[in-house]
């Protein structure tokens, strides 16, 4: 008999090109996981009308951004399907089934899709959909039957309401539904480069896998680093400085790494009178090692910048991702007692 693979499906809202926070919060761990799982890997665009429905426009170019940026970062389409989620309507009925099972009460609780509604300002008006696209997350996780989902760990809640809602099925209709296990990177979240705990387009502090070479240098140049280090002469503080967290995520010499370390913490001057280590030293160091991390993902993105490719990518990847979605639905169906003409 020949050996099933497990599944992977994971995803991204497509409302801007994917930034290095992605990278490390999870688009590493699909590149590395994607020949052992079969990989789905969705692209978010009923998601991101929760947040959007005004501008619906802003979709059909962000979708094209997010696969590039997916085929820059070394996702191989011939392993990993691309599609895009308001093309598969399996995913629509599954949620209006799962809504059922989830209180009002635990789906206000998510603590993501709190902080969310603060930071955007949605107070009282926030919408019904808005509040339940963790029961839509879980229809997108469960229509792929996917045992394993590699995220970011701001996305923890939706896998543990994900599992509540599989659980529940599967107690209340019979065995049916895959429990799926969030996969989350051990270094965690990386900060935006002002400092603060997540990098993200509304906080204008991400550097974007796309970002040249200037890009990335100017960005680098203004990051955030230790406030207390006036001079480059007092020892600074390592610990929760963003410049040393990609340093740890991006320099290929981590020697080099724990030395710089180690000199920013002991601050202190040469002969010459100068800081041994100032914060410009570290951001240039910075500065190469990212680009140079780069400039192989912004090589391979340029080949698909121009013609329609990419579209072709995705329609083949959003057909193979139905066909997988169709055998869920008519599993939930039947386990449902729902499959009238069958
Ligand atoms: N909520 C995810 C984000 O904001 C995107 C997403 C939608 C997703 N559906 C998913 C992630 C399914 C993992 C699995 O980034």
């Amino acid at each position: 008999m020949p050996l099933m693979k497990k599944r992977i499906l994971t995803g991204d809202r497509p409302t801007g090109k994917l930034h290095i926070g992605h990278y490390v919060g999870s688009l590493r761990n699909r590149v590395a996981l994607q020949h052992d799982y079969e990989t789905y890997v969705l692209i978010a665009d009923v998601q991101a009308l929760t947040d959007n429905f005004d501008r619906p426009e802003i979709l059909r170019e962000n979708i094209r951004e997010v696969a590039m940026d997916y085929l820059a970062v070394g996702l191989d389409p011939k392993e990993c399907a691309f599609v895009i989620q308001s093309q598969i309507p399996q995913i629509a009925d599954l949620t209006i089934y799962y809504l059922n099972l989830v209180s009002l009460a635990r789906v206000s609780r998510n603590p993501t899709v709190k902080s969310e509604i603060q930071q955007k300002g949605m107070g009282e008006d926030v919408t019904a959909g808005f509040v339940c696209y963790p029961i839509s997350q879980a229809a997108d996780i469960t229509a792929f039957d996917a045992h394993l989902v590699p995220v970011g760990d701001d996305q923890k809640p939706m896998i543990e309401q994900t599992r509540e809602i599989v659980m529940k099925f599967n107690r209340l209709y019979g065995e049916t539904l895959a429990l799926p296990e969030g996969l989350y990177t051990e270094q965690g979240r990386l900060p935006g480069t002002d400092g603060s705990a997540k990098m993200s387009k509304s906080l204008g502090n991400t550097i974007y896998l796309s970002d040249d070479e200037a890009a990335v240098n100017k960005k680098v140049k203004s990051m955030f680093t230790d406030p207390n280090r006036l001079t480059g002469r007092e020892p600074g503080n390592v610990e929760g400085n963003p410049v040393f967290t990609y340093l740890d995520a991006f320099h290929t010499d981590k020697a080099r790494v724990a030395e710089l370390k180690e000199l920013y913490s002991r601050g202190g001057e040469g002969d010459d009178g100068k800081p041994l280590l100032g914060d410009s030293k570290v951001k240039a160091e910075l500065a190469v090692a990212l680009n140079e991390f780069l400039e192989p993902i912004r090589t391979r993105r340029r080949e698909w910048e121009t013609g329609d490719a990419v579209w072709d990518i995705l329609a083949e990847g959003t057909a193979r991702g139905r066909a997988r979605a169709e055998q869920t639905l008519d599993a939930v169906k039947t386990a449902m007692k729902i499959s009238y003409f069958k």
